[in-house]
């Protein structure tokens, strides 16, 4: 369970956010195939090259922090984005690498702004979301 006081803090972060959301995934996936190549083939580079998975991500990861006390809201979603994670064989030791690549990229981008209580909200609210994923994906692996 989530404090009110970092649900207040994801939540107070979701108007920077939404002025760098593309800036911040973008940054975070340069990062994370830096610091962490052997997830880059899982991802299509057609969609890193037009810009559309960075842009989906970044919208994900706003409708996250805006329902970070109401997160069965987003289960249709991930339900949706499970099955493509699980067709490109996304499994729940990725899940870290994401999270601590978009710390790094939102620390990056936001620059001052990002305390490192804003930081360690987003890593215990990361952790509650990779959380739903991971569970919504393990069901979709055992029906196959
Ligand atoms: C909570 C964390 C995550 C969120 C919110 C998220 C969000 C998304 C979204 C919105 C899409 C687009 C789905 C579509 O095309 O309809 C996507 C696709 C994808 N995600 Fe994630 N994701 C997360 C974690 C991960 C992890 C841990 C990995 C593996 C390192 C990963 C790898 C991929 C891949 C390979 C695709 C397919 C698109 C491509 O090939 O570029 N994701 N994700």
């Amino acid at each position: 369970m989530l404090s009110k006081k970092t649900i207040d803090i994801v939540k107070s972060t979701v108007p920077a956010l939404k002025d760098h959301g593309l800036e911040i995934t973008t940054t975070f996936y340069k990062i994370m195939f830096e610091n962490n190549p052997e997830v880059k083939p899982l991802f299509n580079m057609d969609n890193q090259k037009s810009g559309s998975q960075p842009k989906a991500l970044a919208m994900t990861i706003l409708a996250a922090a805006q329902n970070i006390d109401n997160l069965e809201s987003l289960l249709p979603a991930v339900k949706k984005i499970g099955e493509v994670h699980v067709n490109s064989k996304v499994k729940p030791e990725h899940y870290p690498i994401v999270g601590k690549n978009l710390l790094l990229a939102i620390k990056e981008v936001l620059g001052d702004a990002a305390t490192d209580e804003v930081l360690n909200a987003w890593g215990e609210a990361y952790e509650v979301i990779a959380k739903i994923f991971i569970d919504v994906e393990e069901d979709i692996y055992n029906q196959k």
